[in-house]
């Protein structure tokens, strides 16, 4: 009998200042309800200069790893480190080599980078859960970790953002039990992407829009095909978000496409506790639907052990999944609701130019060697570059 399979525990971590948008709108001249309202996005995280997808990756994945130190007197029962990004630091090493070794994981473990637009952290959880279903004593660390970057002064500017989460997928999880059935769907198109020799994506921000919508409705009607619970079987919903207006409009087409009979209100309330990181973090590109799930988590009133939750997952180019999972009893007692509030909360709020200096900055990177100041109030630094090689530190904070 195929084991019961999901997650475990959840982590979050983002950068270390903050960007209010009112301070972008200043900037741009444009009515911040543009942002707050129109886009449902209110802050951006902006990273330090020794801040990337390592640091913030590291500093989830630590929160998980303590806690299963704490447990079983050991971490080497991970064996496979599933690194999910787009921000990559390396064409070549996986950004889960520097992570492995900053948290000191045993050397008897495979990791690897995956890479499909917002879409890889879903490859990850489902790559994950088959290798857990084929040997219960697996333990799989996903870590999903992203910087989103647009050129200054563009229109995808305001939905910037970065974060990273990091999760455990096991058998018997505690959290969230993923279930079997999933809906695909994949596209050859240039929605958005980001070309090797840029730092920043490009977009056709309309277009991205309308294929987005696409592609949930094409992985929804195969998910049902595949024998998928009805609409009305779902009691809270999940979307990937560049910004959280999108998934507003995702649920609403959703609800249209499946003739559920839900006003507005009702289709918020399935949402809506899910949007509330992702409002203040910003885009976090592949980490962004699970941020969501742990904003849902700590964030819904109700008690949804035993609640069924649908996850639409999706990265531009494209690929998407539709996929569902069942909350588990005594989930609430795992959460670290307090940490993460803290953790958006002492974010340093930074002015236009600050924000204006680190974006360019990134932009003047050669590849010599470099010491990157000492920024993050975070437990790990990027130190820089030297002899091409990066290097990682912890702060000891
Ligand atoms: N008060 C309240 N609302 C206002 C307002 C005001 N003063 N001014 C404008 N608005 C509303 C508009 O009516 C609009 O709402 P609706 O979409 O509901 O009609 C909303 O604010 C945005 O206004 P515009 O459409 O005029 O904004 P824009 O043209 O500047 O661009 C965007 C919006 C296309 C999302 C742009 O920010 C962008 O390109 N973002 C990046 C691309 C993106 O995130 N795409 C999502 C799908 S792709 C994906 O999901 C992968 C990924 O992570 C990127």
């Amino acid at each position: 009998m195929t084991p019961r399979v999901g997650i475990h525990d959840l982590a979050f971590a983002t950068a270390h200042q903050v960007l209010d948008l009112a301070v972008l709108a200043e900037h741009s001249g444009v009515d911040v309800g543009k942002y707050y309202v129109g886009i449902g996005q209110s802050e951006m995280s902006v990273p330090c200069a020794d801040e990337d997808i390592v640091t913030m990756g590291a500093g989830a994945a630590a929160q998980i790893l303590d806690r299963l130190r704490e447990r079983d007197g050991t971490t080497d029962g991970i064996r496979t480190l599933l690194f999910a990004t787009e921000s990559g630091i390396d064409q070549s090493k996986s950004a889960g080599v520097f992570v492995h070794s900053l948290l000191g994981m045993g050397e008897n473990c495979r990791v690897v980078e995956l890479k499909q637009a917002c879409y890889s952290a879903t490859a990850a959880l489902q790559f994950a859960l088959g290798i857990v279903a084929r040997d219960p004593r697996e333990q799989v660390l996903v870590i999903a970790a992203d910087i989103a970057r647009y050129a200054l002064d563009s229109s995808g500017e305001p939905t910037q953002g970065a974060a990273a989460v990091a999760f455990l997928v096991t058998a018997d999880p505690a959290l969230v039990e993923i279930e079997p059935v999933t809906g695909l769907h994949t596209d050859d198109i240039a929605d958005f992407w980001r070309p090797n020799y840029l730092s920043t994506a490009l977009v056709d921000g309309k277009y991205s829009l309308a294929a987005y919508l696409r592609s949930l409705e094409g992985a929804w009607d195969e998910y049902r095909a595949r024998g998928g619970v009805g609409f009305e079987k779902i009691d809270r919903f999940c979307y990937h978000q560049p910004f959280t207006k999108m998934a507003v409009k995702a649920h609403d087409r959703l609800v249209a496409i499946a003739g559920a009979d839900l006003d507005k209100a009702g289709r918020l309330a399935q949402i809506e506790a899910s949007l509330r990181m992702n409002r203040r973090t910003g885009n976090s590109y592949t980490a962004s639907i699970y941020v969501g799930l742990l904003s849902l988590l700590e964030h819904d009133e109700a008690d949804l052990a035993g609640r069924r939750i649908g996850f639409f997952s999706y990265g531009s180019g494209s690929v998407s999944e539709f996929f569902t999972g069942v909350v588990q009893p005594g989930y609430r007692s795992l959460l670290r609701t307090e940490a993460d509030a803290r953790a958006l909360a002492d974010r340093t709020p930074i002015g236009y130019d600050r924000y204006r200096a680190l974006h360019e900055r990134v932009d003047a990177t050669t590849g010599g060697d470099d010491r990157t100041p000492a920024e993050t109030t975070g437990p790990f630094r990027f130190a820089g570059v030297s002899d091409h090689v990066r290097r990682y530190e912890r702060t000891g904070r």
